[in-house]
Order: structure tokens, then C-alpha cells, then sequence
């Protein structure tokens, strides 16, 4: 049980409160200092003779807080014109439980405009002192399971869908969909329009550039004598570079570069250098020139609208 209040109307000038900031009380008088974007003390003075009545259900209305309905209207106590100041007015809605839909009780986390995340989700893991907040734009969906660390940013538009685990110190353009079960392990860079799909797994140390597919189950690598050779151990992630497309359970073994524009066949381990527009596949990889066919840049249709139709025409022929 809880309160989320929420101002409505300023009367005069408040040198605290704007429209729309909001005071969230949990169970037990705790104010959720979180997720409440202003406070003042003439507000609390207004507030708190009704907390017990409210958050224990009693209706607005027979506490004279309403005309109707069961949200409850109080005002602050400011007498705005012998002081400067304003009378705020606040609006109080009860709600059964402060899930993460209504409140992101667990987010460390800055998320911009419109953006929808889904319970059992953990922004901003700390998993050391004097870590940042994970940053996230607009538009972003968050499905339940996702768990970000602290020090993650990412534009607009960015989805993951469930069970996704990104580490610290990762970072992606906009436009970026990772899929179900996919580990992101940190200190990974990703560029713009990436789609990773589900069960891939991405070592820390990786590069991805923009417009890059990873098929369902890929699995890149970072370590190439694991658990040996410990003296010269230094992970080092692939390098996937702009609009190349990763086929379903693809292997791409410590250090590889994959060139612009090149496309790995389904199943192939990639254990070289791939220079750039080539296909890729077998066991181990043979490179081949990349067919006509296969030189279109990777889009996915409802990204479409947000790149100009040239950029997509010319940007293999750029390439040559
Ligand atoms: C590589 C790929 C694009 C080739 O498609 P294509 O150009 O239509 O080629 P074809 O199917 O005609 O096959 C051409 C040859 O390549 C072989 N081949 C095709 N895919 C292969 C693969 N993944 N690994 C090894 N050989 C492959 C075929 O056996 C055939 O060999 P042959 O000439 O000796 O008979 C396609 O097979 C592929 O792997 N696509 C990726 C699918 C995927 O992972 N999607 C992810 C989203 S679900």
C-alpha cells in the first residue's frame, strides 16, 4: 500500500514545486525519496492528517477531500499573498501496491520520455561505490526479467526483451533491440539500428558498429585459452564493424574483425579476419566475395521511417 501524490495547480509562484512532480509515501510513513521529484515542508504540514485515513482506504469523499471519486484533493498551507510565495494543490490517489509500473522502487536509473519498464526489473545494479546511473532515452521498453547494471547508457528507442542481463560500462546508440536471454557482459560499445537477438552472448572488450543483425544464439568469444595461460591473459572482444550480419549460432573466436557489410552463414566459426562485403561460412570459416544480393544495407522495416531512403540505396555502393 502507498501514496503517490501529485501536483496539479500552482496558485501564485511555489519556489519548490512545478505541475507534475510527485511525493510517493510507502507503507509505514516512508517517503520514497527515489521517486519523489520535490518536497517541502508547508506541503507535509497539508499532507499528513490524512495519510492514516487514506493510505488505510477511507473514502475521500467522507473525509470531505472530494466532490467524487477516490482520489483526495489537499492544499498547501502557504497563505501565498502575505508571503510571495503559492498555494500548491495536490492530488492523492491510494494505490494497493507500489509495483514498478507505478514506481521504479529499485531503479538507479535516468529514463526519458514514454518509456515503459515492466516489473521485476533492475536498473541500475550497483556493483561498486560511486557508480552512475544508467541512462536510457526515449521510447524505451524494458520487458520483466532485465536486469541493467549501473553505468549502462542508451539512446531512444532502445528494447530489450526478457531475461536480458547487460553489465556495467556498456553503451549503445539508438535504436537497439536485445533479445530474450541475451548476455551483454560489459565494457561493450554498440552502435545505432542493432538488433541482437534471443540466447546470444557477448563478452566484455567487444565493439559493435551501426545497422549490425546477430542472429538467435551467437555466441562471441574474448579469452582464446581459457583458464590457461593466465600470465598473458588479456580479454579481447571481436570487432564487428558496420552492417554486418551474424547468422543464427554463429562463433566468432577472440580478436576477430568482421569487415562492413559482411554476412556470416548460419553455424559458421569465424576464426580469422573477415575483410570487408564478404560471406562467411563453414567450419571453419571461408570467406567468399559477398553476392549482389546480399548488398543491401540491414534495416528493419519499422526503423525505416526514422533514415532517409538514399542513406539506404547508396550505402553498399558506397562501399566499392
Ligand atoms: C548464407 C546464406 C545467406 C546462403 O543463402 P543463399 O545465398 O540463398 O545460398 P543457398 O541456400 O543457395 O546455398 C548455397 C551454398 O551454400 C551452402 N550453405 C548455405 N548456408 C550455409 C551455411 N549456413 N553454412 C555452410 N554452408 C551453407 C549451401 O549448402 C549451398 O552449397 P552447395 O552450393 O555446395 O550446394 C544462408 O544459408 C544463411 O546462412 N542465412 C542465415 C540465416 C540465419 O541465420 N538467420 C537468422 C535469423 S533467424
Amino acid at each position: 500500500m502507498g501514496l503517490i501524490i501529485k501536483v496539479i495547480e500552482i496558485l501564485g509562484k511555489c519556489p519548490v514545486y512545478k505541475v507534475g512532480d510527485k511525493i510517493v509515501i510507502e507503507d509505514g510513513c516512508r517517503i520514497n525519496l527515489q521517486e519523489t521529484t520535490a518536497i517541502c515542508m508547508h506541503s507535509l504540514a497539508a499532507i499528513m492528517p490524512y495519510y492514516v485515513a487514506l493510505n488505510k482506504g477511507v473514502n475521500p469523499v467522507e473525509l470531505g477531500l472530494a466532490k467524487e471519486g477516490n482520489k483526495a484533493y489537499v492544499q498547501c498551507l502557504d497563505p501565498c499573498k502575505y508571503t510571495g510565495g503559492g498555494t500548491v494543490i495536490f492530488e492523492i490517489r491510494k494505490v494497493e501496491k507500489l509495483n514498478q509500473k507505478e514506481v521504479k522502487m529499485d531503479h538507479f536509473a535516468e529514463l526519458g520520455e514514454n518509456c515503459i519498464v515492466q516489473e521485476n526489473v533492475i536498473l541500475g545494479l550497483r556493483y561498486k561505490e560511486n557508480c552512475q546511473k544508467v541512462k536510457i532515452g526515449n521510447n524505451a521498453v524494458i520487458r520483466s526479467g532485465t536486469i541493467i547494471y549501473a553505468d549502462v547508457v542508451a539512446g531512444d528507442h532502445f528494447q530489450t526483451g526478457h531475461n536480458v542481463v547487460i553489465r556495467e560500462k556498456t553503451t549503445f546508440g539508438s535504436f537497439i533491440v536485445v533479445g530474450t536471454n541475451t548476455v551483454i557482459d560489459g565494457h561493450v560499445t554498440i552502435g545505432n539500428f542493432v538488433k541482437i537477438e534471443s540466447n546470444c552472448y557477448i563478452p566484455t572488450h567487444v565493439t559493435i558498429g551501426s545497422h549490425v543483425f546477430i542472429g538467435p544464439g551467437v555466441v562471441l568469444t574474448n579469452d582464446k585459452y581459457p583458464q590457461k595461460m593466465r600470465d598473458q591473459y588479456r580479454p579481447e572482444g571481436p570487432i564487428i564493424e558496420d552492417g554486418v550480419t551474424l547468422g543464427a549460432g554463429v562463433v566468432v573466436l577472440p580478436g576477430v574483425r568482421i569487415g562492413k557489410g559482411s554476412f556470416v552463414a548460419a553455424g559458421t566459426v569465424v576464426t580469422k579476419d573477415v575483410p570487408p562485403m564478404s560471406l562467411v561460412k563453414g567450419v571453419p570459416g571461408e570467406i567468399f566475395p559477398l553476392p549482389e544480393k546480399l548488398r543491401e544495407l540491414n534495416i528493419a522495416k519499422n526503423w525505416r521511417k526514422y533514415i532517409n531512403d538514399e542513406e539506404i540505396k547508396n550505402w553498399y555502393n558506397r562501399l566499392r
